[in-house]
């Protein structure tokens, strides 16, 4: 089968990792892909998101396969585009239609779908500038701190907490007057969740479902969850805490009634579901979801995934997934992710990596990675996630460390605390 997989990322490489080790596999392009996934494929610089360049590509490469790794396709529509045209709709596609991405895409959206559903989450109010006044009154009910989110894709951004109720307000008011542009024209206001967060990690064919486990990712530049978010400074799978008993929870109260929902709704959905979780007294709720495998959460679930991924991406697009039985490894993966210095703001690129070769017992899944002539050279603020097996998050954390101080390249930060809030 020849695959095309869209993205660049850490989680890029995971997919075009185990993409890589199935038989099913003849050709894998990843476009435009990293240093990493060209050891796995072969990188091709098309742009993910010009569908007719993808069109393109697909069709002078007999393309039998597209795998979407980031939101941004899916958001804008690539899964209609390919069923919609008679020359691609036999490939298959690993992603939702353009009314699932919704569920990333707009928060309002999501909160609808899981209030409809009866899938436990937050209270909130969907605030636009001519019910402000609504907005005001909603915070002035709510307990301190305030959430407020920005109801289209911010870049990961549009998500403010804040303590004190005027200045709730004021940032309301200055959201709403395009603080994130148009992704703030509506602001979901939402009650505070106190727990402790992970994230679930399902595929779906749109009628069946299976669960590919549980990871919590550290997001926080700092040690210890302190400074600014970031897209994920490493990650831990599967999760202690939750156990069978709140895993059981999550399939019953969440994952059953959002498969079920995307049913009833009519929503074409084949593809990944990533919902992000507060474990609150041992009962989930639901603060969002993604469409999307996560990344660096990716670089730990895959590699756990010992069953065929190609027949599993197979399963979801032909919706066989009732046939379909999947094998997940029971030990622990950590992955810990190297980033550029000065990330997550303004940071420097172009700086010649070094020790990959020396790294043993461990993946190391690259993420803003370039190649230049013989040299790999950073390319982004995150640069490589080293993961690793252990039979514990002890033992996996150990390689994973160990790996990760082998590598070296200019303003190379990691943080040395992953993983250690759940020893
Ligand atoms: P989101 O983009 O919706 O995932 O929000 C970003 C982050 O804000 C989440 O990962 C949580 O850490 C936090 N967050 C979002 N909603 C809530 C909530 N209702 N209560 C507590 N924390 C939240
Ligand atoms: N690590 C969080 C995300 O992928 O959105």
């Amino acid at each position: 089968m020849n695959i095309l997989l869209l993205g660049s990322g850490g989680r890029e490489h995971a997919f075009a990792y185990k993409i890589a080790q199935s038989d099913k596999t003849s050709k894998l392009y990843i476009a435009p892909g990293n240093a990493g996934t060209s050891s796995c494929g072969e990188n091709v610089s098309i742009n993910s998101n010009d569908f007719i360049e993808v069109k393109n590509f697909s069709l002078s490469n007999d393309i039998d396969m597209l795998v979407v790794g980031p939101e941004d396709p899916l958001v804008n529509g690539i899964a209609d585009f390919f069923a919609e045209d008679k020359d691609l709709k036999d490939i298959m596609l690993v992603g939702p239609k353009k009314l699932g991405a919704t569920l990333e895409g707009s928060k309002d959206f999501a909160k609808d779908f899981l209030n409809k559903h009866n899938i436990p989450t937050a209270r909130h109010k969907s605030i636009s500038i001519e019910n402000i006044q609504e907005g005001f009154d909603f915070l002035d009910d709510l307990q301190a701190p305030y959430v407020l989110k920005a109801d289209g894709l911010a870049a990961g951004k549009g998500v403010l907490i804040i303590d004190n109720v005027d200045e709730a307000k004021t940032s309301l008011k200055d959201m709403l007057n395009g603080q994130f542009g148009d992704a703030g024209n509506t602001v979901v206001i939402e009650e505070f969740l106190k727990g402790i967060e992970l994230s679930v990690f399902v595929v779906t064919d749109g009628r069946d479902y299976k669960i590919l486990g549980a990871a919590k990712d550290y997001k926080r530049i700092g040690e210890n969850d302190t400074g600014l978010n970031t897209g994920g400074m490493g990650a831990v799978s599967p999760v202690p805490f939750a156990d069978k008993d709140f895993m059981d929870k999550v399939e019953k109260q969440v994952v059953i009634p959002t498969v079920k929902g995307f049913e009833k709704d009519g929503i074409d959905y084949k593809g990944f579901v990533f919902i992000g979780l507060m474990n609150m007294n041992g009962n989930p709720y639901v603060i969002e979801y993604n469409v999307r495998m996560g990344d660096p959460e990716t670089e730990v679930i895959f590699p756990r995934i010992k069953s065929d991924v190609v027949e599993l991406f197979e399963a979801i697009s032909t919706q066989n997934l009732s046939n379909y039985s999947i094998d997940i490894d029971e030990r622990t993966v950590t992955t810990v992710m190297l980033v550029s210095g000065g990330y997550p703001e303004a940071y420097q690129k172009d700086k010649e990596i070094t020790g990959i070769e020396d790294c043993q017992d461990c993946i190391v899944f690259h993420a803003g990675t370039k190649k230049n002539e013989s040299k790999i050279e950073t390319a982004g603020g995150r640069v490589i996630a080293v993961s690793a097996f252990g039979k514990d998050i002890k033992e996996a954390l150990k390689l994973s460390y160990l790996n990760a101080d082998k590598i070296n390249f200019e303003g190379k930060y990691l943080r040395t605390d992953i993983g250690l809030d759940l020893l």
